[in-house]
């Protein structure tokens, strides 16, 4: 009976350690970074088609541009995920229920899209972030190696975003 019970505990305790280690780990991390990208995406795409104004040439292409790249990069989230032997999330229902970036709406001033896309990038970076400080604790170099780049990619997007707003 005695042992029941310290078997009992023990598995409860190798549980809660298995949930914990799923919970930091690489693949849950870029499961977050693959459904707050998803998301950013889809503003991306939604701001291509309803901005409005003067500089709707510039922020329609922009917008274009930013979002072939996204989609590039989902991709490649997805893929490492699998590579990492994990199930890449991206069902609508993970995606509401998950999402740390903002789902806009249509109707938005241009430089209120030019904000949420910069408060998206921010959100990336922070995922990407937590991405590399887990990849640093399993020494998973292959991770290392492709995110690194990213979050230079958008700290510079938000750069450019920020000049364009001043
Ligand atoms: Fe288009």
């Amino acid at each position: 009976m005695l042992y029941c019970m310290i078997t009992e505990i023990e598995q409860t305790e190798k549980q809660k350690e298995m949930e914990t280690k799923t919970e930091t780990s690489v693949v849950s991390k870029l499961n977050q970074l693959l459904i707050d990208y998803q998301v950013h995406y889809q503003n991306l795409r939604l701001f291509h088609w309803n901005v409005k104004g003067p500089f709707f040439f510039v922020l329609h292409a922009k917008f274009e541009e930013l979002y072939r790249e996204a989609a590039e990069k989902i991709d490649e989230v997805a893929e490492r995920v699998l590579a990492l032997d994990g199930i890449p999330k991206g069902s609508l229902k993970n995606i509401v229920s998950k999402a740390h970036v903002e789902s806009h709406e249509e109707i938005m001033e241009a430089n209120e899209m030019v904000e949420a896309i910069i408060t998206g990038h921010k959100i990336l970076i922070g995922d990407l972030n937590a991405v590399l400080q887990a990849a640093e604790e399993e020494s998973d170099e292959g991770t290392i190696d492709i995110f690194t780049s990213y979050i230079q990619e958008l700290e510079k997007h938000n750069w450019m975003f920020k000049s364009y707003l001043n």
